[in-house]
């Protein structure tokens, strides 16, 4: 099994949530808050939550506990995780795009004086700006530093200091309270709380819109980690598909009318995940939310997912269905290219992938624009695609 570690194996980008990252380096050392930063923006609503933020900011130990040579700020594949993140990780941007014009437009039409300060922006752009409320606080867990170490990995108070014993197994560090990232659906649900619902009013502020897609995603990240043997990418990706379902959903329950734009880009997520299948357990995914093999072809197979890449390719018809909204096929066509970059990554074919490089790039860029977007074309592509991926040399 070759390592998957800093895989660079997609280059390919959607919109702007698939830009190349620009690496604006933080100054700052220290780090942050847990993920579920959601639930603190609810508690920072009420004045009288400040001691229990308090107490909750006790709970973190910041970037600075980690980063020492021999534990996460060291040289060398084991040790280097706080260098990559310093370095390369889009994370430690987030906080500095608040200070940005493009935030401070936003923010005119919210009228939020300052996005900086606003629970509203930085419960996913700086967690730890709600809960570090004094400086002495600031010092340890820096708003600068954007989405930190325990954003991710869970507040550290209650395992710092056992995580490191080699008597430790995993569970048991997890039983100590550090989130379990190693299970897909609990890592799926720790990036899609930042990454694909936005209020609707922050979005026609012109925000930009959020697409979630686990796999491609933690490859730009880039990853501080090496996957386990069992691990593999197209897996990755639908539970993080399923996990965008779900969220996407429950933005949906909470409207009474949903927009068209909404119910599209739902009933496009759907469509592209029905042909897909996996057992229960996959990926720690719970039973009610997996995806029952016999329905689809098997993900956790090479064969299945191999099938389930077919499928996909031979889907121009649909494309060509003129019942069906443009509006529609173009949110179909977003999360189609993105499960076709995948499930080729997923092939471990480098010959293979080679050549569908170019059909893959073509429709990466028919689907970039939604006013644009032609299904004809996407059409055609999706055929030239096929046809690449149907001949054997
Ligand atoms: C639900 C989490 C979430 C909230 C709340 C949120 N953002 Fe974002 N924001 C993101 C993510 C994730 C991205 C990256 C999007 C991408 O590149 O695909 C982003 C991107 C941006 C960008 C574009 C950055 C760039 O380089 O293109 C700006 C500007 C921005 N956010 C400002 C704000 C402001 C201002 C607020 C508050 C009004 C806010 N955000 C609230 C998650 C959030
Ligand atoms: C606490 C909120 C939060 C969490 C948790 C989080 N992110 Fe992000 N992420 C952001 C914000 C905010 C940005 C926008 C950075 C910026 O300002 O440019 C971002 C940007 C990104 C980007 C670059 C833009 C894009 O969408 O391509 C990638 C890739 C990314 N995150 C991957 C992940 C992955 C993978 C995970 C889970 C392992 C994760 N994120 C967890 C908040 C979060
Ligand atoms: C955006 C989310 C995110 C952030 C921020 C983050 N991590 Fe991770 N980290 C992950 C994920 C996901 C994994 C993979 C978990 C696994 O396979 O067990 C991981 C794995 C690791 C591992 C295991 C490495 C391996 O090869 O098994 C270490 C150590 C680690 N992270 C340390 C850190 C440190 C230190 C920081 C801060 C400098 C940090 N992480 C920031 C998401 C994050």
């Amino acid at each position: 099994m070759r390592s998957k570690r800093f895989s660079s194996n997609s280059g390919r980008k959607l919109r702007v949530a698939w830009r190349t990252p620009h690496y604006v380096k933080s100054l700052a050392v220290s780090v942050f808050y847990a993920v579920f930063g959601l639930a603190l923006t609810f508690a920072c609503c009420a004045q009288s939550k400040t001691a229990e933020m308090e107490t909750a900011a006790t709970q973190f130990r910041g970037e600075s506990s980690c980063s020492s040579s021999y534990c996460h700020g060291g040289a060398g594949e084991k040790h280097d995780q706080c260098i990559r993140w310093s370095k390369f990780d889009v994370h430690t941007r987030s906080y500095a795009t608040l200070t940005l014009a493009r935030s401070a437009r936003i923010a005119d039409v919210l009228h939020i004086a300052d996005p900086v300060q606003s629970a509203r922006c930085t419960v996913c752009h700086a967690p730890f700006q709600t809960i570090a409320t004094n400086d002495a606080l600031r010092k340890i867990l820096d708003p600068a530093a954007g989405v930190s170490c325990e954003n991710c990995h869970g507040a550290a108070q209650n395992w710092l200091l056992s995580h490191t014993r080699s008597d430790f197994t995993h569970q048991d560090r997890v039983n100590a309270g550090m989130r379990d990232l190693n299970n897909l659906y609990v890592r799926a649900n720790t990036c899609v709380a930042c990454h694909q619902n936005v209020d609707a009013d922050i979005l026609q502020a012109g925000h930009p819109e959020l697409i979630f897609e686990l796999d491609g995603q933690a490859v730009a990240e880039p990853k501080h980690w090496r996957e386990g043997t069992n691990w593999s990418g197209p897996m990755t990706w639908l539970v993080g598909q399923l996990a965008a379902l779900r969220e996407m959903q429950w933005q949906m329950s909470l409207e009474k009318v949903p927009t068209e734009s909404e119910s599209n880009k739902c009933a496009a997520l759907k469509w592209v995940i029905a042909p897909a299948g996996m057992h229960a357990s996959t990926g720690g995914m719970p039973p009610e939310l997996a995806i029952k093999v016999e329905k689809g072809f098997d993900i956790t197979d090479p064969a299945g997912r191999h099938r389930l890449l077919d499928h996909y390719a031979a889907t121009g018809t649909t494309f060509r269905d003129a019942t069906i909204s443009r509006a529609l096929h173009a949110r179909r066509a977003e999360r189609l290219v993105l499960a076709l970059d995948r499930l080729v990554a997923g092939l471990n074919d480098d010959s293979l992938t080679k050549r569908l490089d170019a059909p893959l790039n073509k429709l990466f860029k028919d689907a970039q624009s939604l006013p644009d977007f032609d299904p004809k074309i996407f059409a055609d592509d999706l055929d030239g695609f096929q046809k690449v991926l149907s001949v054997n040399p």
